[in-house]
């Protein structure tokens, strides 16, 4: 039996080993040899923005991401700007149309600033897309090779909900700072004195919602095209407040780093934040991204000295016995989760810290989620009626409760 315990090429350039990736993410040991789709982590975070060049500046001096690699007209694309950031294992890519007729700017017209592609690394494209073809799956670009002075890269495409798709690369033959096209770029800007290299680390997962009954076939697209298993759901009293409601259930891939949960909305009262996102998104697509981090208190006070705002938690939640009793000990009294709005869960392996922005763009779709985990596999459902509510006086002020 063979176990992949092997790093992702990101994972090695941020020094991170499989002990701090078991914590941070929840990455397991399994058996490689009888997945039908075997991906080996997270590549890239793909976003198409309305101003790349705004945004990629914003990430490095706000998220503190560092830029690496660039491509543009200076580099002989024409089409758009686009900035490849890192922070640890994290590589997002920020696109932004330059030439008017960018098919960039159609999407942008359509939904805002958003995810595009959430491009996963995979030792063998052609095998997974051998299966998923079968599995019938929509491929929106065959394998194929690009190749510039840094080597080859194999790559292919397949569509998932929305207008997102998975893009699948083998970057095992490439040395270069990003993909063929692309130069290394480093940043102009300059990190404040004090504030650490990097703060988050990891990619722990990225939610999709999806429309009303459609839920259970991206899951099964996920379990039949990607050989990806279920890993928790969540359905009924748990995640409904008084007003709305909404249905969730998690996929994951075998090594568990790559991690989807799935949202439909699910009938209330009042529209609940799955239909206030699908309206203004215009269609399915991803919702949130949670970053992990090993200092969640430190990241907050970072984040919110820069003028991020999170979601505000009331303090009754902290005051209520029921949590107390239920949380029991973590690594820092209870008060200074409370001055920061922090939310803790727990359950049998283990406790999880965590905490919401609010959107990141003018429209009320995609935010963040910090996480960091003490050996809970979770996602927080002792917290979703708390947050959801709190998301709720988000949407009212916002005229769409
Ligand atoms: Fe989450």
């Amino acid at each position: 039996m063979t176990i992949d315990q092997t790093l992702t090429s990101q994972e090695r350039l941020a020094d991170l080993d499989l002990d701090q990736l078991k914590e941070l993410v929840g990455l397991v040991e399994y058996d490689a040899a009888g997945d039908p789709f075997p991906v080996s982590g997270w590549d890239a975070v793909v976003w198409s923005v309305g101003n790349a060049t705004q945004t990629a500046l914003f990430f490095q001096a706000v998220f503190g991401m560092e830029l690496v690699a660039y491509s543009g007209p200076e580099t002989g694309n024409r089409d758009h700007h686009a900035y490849v950031l890192r922070s640890g294992a994290v590589r997002f890519v920020f696109k932004g149309g330059v030439d008017p007729r960018s098919s960039l700017l159609d999407h942008h017209r359509r939904h805002g600033d958003g995810v595009v592609d959430v491009a996963l690394e995979v030792p063998d494209v052609d095998a997974c897309i051998k299966h998923a073809e079968a599995q019938g799956a929509r491929i929106l670009e065959a394998p194929h090779d690009v190749s510039d002075e840094h080597g080859t890269v194999r790559t292919a495409a397949i569509a998932t909900y929305g207008e997102t798709r998975h893009t699948l690369v083998d970057r095992s033959k490439y040395t270069g700072p990003y993909l063929p096209g692309y130069v290394a770029r480093t940043s102009g800007h300059t990190r404040p004195e004090g504030e650490p290299k990097r703060i988050f680390q990891a990619l722990d997962h990225v939610v999709g919602n999806v429309e009303l009954g459609a839920m259970d076939q991206w899951v099964d697209f996920y379990n039949r095209i990607m050989g990806f298993t279920n890993m928790a759901e969540f359905v009924g009293e748990d995640i409904a407040t008084e007003y709305s409601a909404l249905m969730s259930k998690v996929v994951a891939s075998g090594n568990r780093r790559v991690k989807f949960p799935l949202n439909e909305p699910a009938l209330g009262k009042k529209k609940s934040q799955i239909d206030e996102y699908l309206e203004f998104y215009e269609s399915p697509g991803v919702q949130h991204l949670a970053l992990a981090t090993n200092d969640i208190l430190r990241t907050v006070d970072i984040l919110r000295a820069k003028g991020i705002q999170f979601l505000p938690t009331p303090d009754s939640y902290y005051e209520d016995p029921e949590l107390r009793a239920r949380i029991g000990e973590v690594r820092v009294p209870i008060e200074e989760l409370q001055a920061r709005g922090i939310l803790v869960d727990r359950d049998e392996d283990g406790y999880l810290l965590q905490i919401f922005t609010k959107p990141l763009g003018d429209r009320p779709t995609v935010f963040f989620e910090f996480i960091e985990r003490h050996g809970s596999l979770g996602f927080g459902i002792g917290n979703f009626k708390a947050l959801f509510e709190a998301i709720e006086r988000e949407q009212a002020k916002r005229g769409n409760f």
